[in-house]
């Protein structure tokens, strides 16, 4: 599940909740409120009552009072024996004619309330009451006509009475009942919120999970339990089962038409990796991920990095489900991944569990742009290139392979697993991964070539690198020749017994396997590129974008990287303007690069140069309205690069060394309708499959130039021949059967083939670890 869905999910409950606890809290609020009003009512009522009785009391004594003259009647009604009363503030005495008779000492702060009182009285009203509020004092007034025996009225008796004390309490009450209800939203909450996770989210997410792992993985435990509903769980039984069956009669039709045909499909090899897996896990472990998230405009975007690997491997995983483990390096891949580093992918299309492994800036700086890419690159491919090696980066190279190690032990548990380690940035992973699981099967793909051992010999740590390899079961490379290499270099460099018969390596008690894995690709037709009119459209909009509408097009499509022989390549492109000035004005070259570890001066450097000797040739030989070379230096997704190649009749591939370049079968592939030729270097693998380019030697630019004009003024009909048995090759070969033949050998590998342990130092340090 991804990570955004589950926070959907968790504000939907926090919403329900909120509605829940908010409705209840406001229902008992309301109610609260008229018992706080109720309350008031009875403490005023209350004090009705006791200043009426003290009116009574004082009536008599009053109008005695009142009979004598006004000074003396004063001094009988403020005299301290009729005061005294509990707070009783004092009274006031109003003759019947509404003239002040007498008023105790405070009286007259009340005249504004007092006076509208006296008037009800004297108009004949018996009692009336009213309390004041004013910043200083809160009070209860009550006035008692005076009548003598006859009835006559003689006049008015106001008690004013404090009643703060009234207001104090009911001050009190509601802050209570404030605290009370605020309480009472609270403890709603979190019930409904844990009442909800527990009863609905929890369960709902097992069984998301489990439906993944079903889809993904093929997992073979039973539907999580403890499901709202009998119903549904009942039906996740029945789906599971269901799903179980009809995956199990494909995996049996595609076995019996396995080997009918010649063409490998992702069923196909669905099955055949049900097969090797044999309820095992399947774990692909790399630098590069497939899929990294990059913030454009503040929100992340998934991009698909340039590279052969990804695009071989990527259709591998989303045919068989699986783990793949690689370094999180996009500046969005935190947030889009789980608290584990996870998330399913493609995205929108989750077929596979992708888990991030996140390295500090000096880790990926040692690791990948230092001993990777400054260090074994350059002693991998011959293009004169010299490499640096420093032992810091060495040290964070090896604690980088052990951070992998240690993701991928705790991803697999107990369960059995088949781990295809890729590449050469993580050649020590066999090694450590075995130490700990000498049972579980491992592979290791090296993408790039293998010098001869008198290259590799330079690298300070070969002996180191060359173990950590040999603790695969399986080790594979594009060509024979890469394994005859590898195979000359542990000769020499490490104690080990080599069967030259079977192309394997006896080391320290474990064998190792070496076998050649031409890598490939899937077909345009299983990506989702455009294609009839919404190609010709993109087409159209790609012409018009770049200004090469009436031209005929030649194509590049590469990491700038200094091994792709870019410079040479563009020379001969020169060189081809200059010797055949009657392809100037109508043919132009396209190059898209993808800027590529440019953390590495010689990178960037390789960019300033390729554009400046773009720059020299354009001014040579450009027109008002033609340029000979348009170079693109950017990332390209799949869908532009498939509609530059469409469009074009030529594609250059000029590799000084390549371990395959699997642009070269992108491009055959591409070609559905035959009318195009690849110009294709002697030094890339992919050569050694596809003899039928014209291929040539990039450091020859005159050969190089005429071939890039043997190649444009080629005969559709030539073209659609030699293309043709090339797709052929390109279409029987492709990526599926790659997979295919790794997993088979890797299945067959000897189930004895463990080391005893003790036998390693790094077994220890991740025992210790875990
Ligand atoms: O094919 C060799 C390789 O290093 C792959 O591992 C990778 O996918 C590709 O080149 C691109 O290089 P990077 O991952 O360094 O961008």
């Amino acid at each position: 599940m991804r990570p955004e869905t589950r926070i959907i999910q968790v504000s939907k409950g926090f919403r329900m909740a909120l509605l829940i606890a908010g409705t209840i809290s406001l229902v008992a609020g309301v109610l609260a409120w008229f018992q706080l009003k109720r309350e008031e009512r009875i403490d005023l009522e209350d004090q009705d009552r006791r200043a009426h009785m003290l009116s009574h009391q004082l009536t008599e004594t009053v109008l005695q009072a009142i009979r004598q003259s006004d000074e003396e009647a004063a001094k009988i009604i403020l005299s301290p024996q009729l005061g005294g009363h509990r707070r009783l503030v004092g009274f006031a005495v109003f003759s019947s004619d509404g003239r002040r008779i007498a008023a105790g000492k405070d009286m007259l702060d009340f005249t504004e309330p007092m006076v509208p009182l006296v008037k009800q009285a004297l108009a004949g009203s018996p009692e009336p009451i009213t309390t004041f509020r004013s910043p200083d004092a809160s009070v209860h007034l009550l006035a008692t006509r005076l009548t003598d025996e006859g009835g006559n009225l003689r006049g008015v008796l106001v008690a004013v009475h404090d009643i703060s004390h009234l207001d104090e309490r009911a001050a009190n009450r509601q802050t209570q009942f404030i605290f009370a209800i605020v309480l009472v939203f609270f403890l709603l909450l979190t019930m409904v919120v844990a009442i909800n996770w527990a009863a609905y989210e929890r369960p709902l997410n097992n069984l998301a999970e489990w439906m993944r792992r079903l889809r993904t993985e093929n997992a073979p435990e039973a539907p999580p339990t403890g499901l709202p509903g009998t119903l549904l769980s009942g039906e996740t039984q029945r789906l599971a089962a269901s799903f179980r069956a009809a995956r199990s009669t494909a995996a049996a039709d595609s076995r019996t038409t396995i080997h009918d045909h010649n063409v490998w499909t992702r069923e196909r090899l669905r099955a055949q990796a049900v097969d090797c897996l044999a309820g095992g896990q399947l774990v692909v472990v790399s630098n590069r991920e497939p899929y990294m998230h990059q913030l454009r405009d503040g929100k992340p975007v998934a991009i698909v990095p340039a590279g052969g690997l990804v695009t071989a491997l990527d259709p591998v995983l989303q045919a068989c489900g699986g783990l793949w483990v690689a370094h999180g390096a996009g500046d969005a891949d935190r947030q889009t991944s789980d608290a584990k580093g996870r998330l399913t992918v493609p995205p929108g299309d989750e077929r596979y569990t992708l888990k991030r492994i996140w390295l500090s800036k000096d880790e990926e700086q040692g690791y990948y742009y230092g001993l990777s890419n400054e260090g074994m690159w350059p002693v991998c491919h011959l293009a004169h290139e010299r490499p640096i090696f420093r032992s810091e980066d060495w040290e964070h190279y090896v604690a980088v392979n052990r951070k992998f190690a240690t993701a991928i032990l705790e991803e697999i548990g107990s369960g059995d697993a088949m781990v295809l380690v890729q590449d050469y940035h993580l050649a020590l992973v066999p090694e450590m991964l075995k130490a700990v699981r000498p049972e579980i099967r491992v592979g290791i793909f090296w993408h790039i070539p293998w010098p001869n051992p008198e290259s590799f010999r330079i690298c300070p740590w070969r002996a180191q690198i060359l173990k950590g390899i040999l603790g695969a079961d399986l080790i594979g490379f594009h060509l024979q020749q890469y394994c005859n290499n590898f195979l000359d270099t542990v000769d020499r460099m490490v104690e080990a017994r080599l069967d030259w018969d079977h192309f394997a390596v006896e080391f320290q008690g474990h064998r190792s396997e070496v076998r050649p894995f031409p890598i490939s690709i899937e077909s345009w037709a299983e990506r989702s590129v455009p294609t009839g009119e919404a190609l010709a459209e993109q087409i159209r909009h790609l012409k018009e974008l770049h200004k090469i509408e009436n031209c005929e097009i030649i194509v590049g499509v590469d990491r700038i990287d200094y091994t792709k022989g870019l410079p040479e390549r563009l020379r001969a492109i020169g060189r081809f303007f200059e010797k055949y000035p009657q392809h100037r004005g109508k043919v132009t070259y396209l190059q898209l690069g993808a800027p590529s570890r440019t953390h590495i001066r010689r990178y960037r450097d390789l960019i300033v140069e390729l554009e400046s000797l773009a720059d020299q040739i354009n001014w040579k030989f450009q027109t008002d309205d033609w340029k000979p070379i348009r170079f693109l230096a950017s990332h390209h997704d799949a869908s532009t690069v498939h509609a530059f190649m469409q469009m074009s009749s030529v594609c250059l591939v000029s590799s000084l060394h390549d371990g395959m370049n699997l642009v070269a079968k992108e491009y055959v592939a591409a070609k559905t309708d035959g009318n195009g030729m690849l110009v294709l270097s002697e030094f890339a693998g992919a050569a050694r499959e596809l003899s039928d380019a014209l291929v040539i030697n990039p450091y020859d630019i005159e050969q190089f130039a005429d071939a890039i004009r043997f190649a444009v003024e080629m005969s559709p009909d030539d073209r659609r021949v030699q293309m043709g048995r090339m797709r052929q090759i390109v279409e029987e070969g492709n990526v599926y059967k790659w997979a295919a033949s790794f997993l088979t050998e890797l299945a067959a590998t000897r189930s004895t083939n463990v080391r005893s342990s003790g036998q390693f130092q790094v077994q220890k340090e991740l025992s210790t670890k875990s």
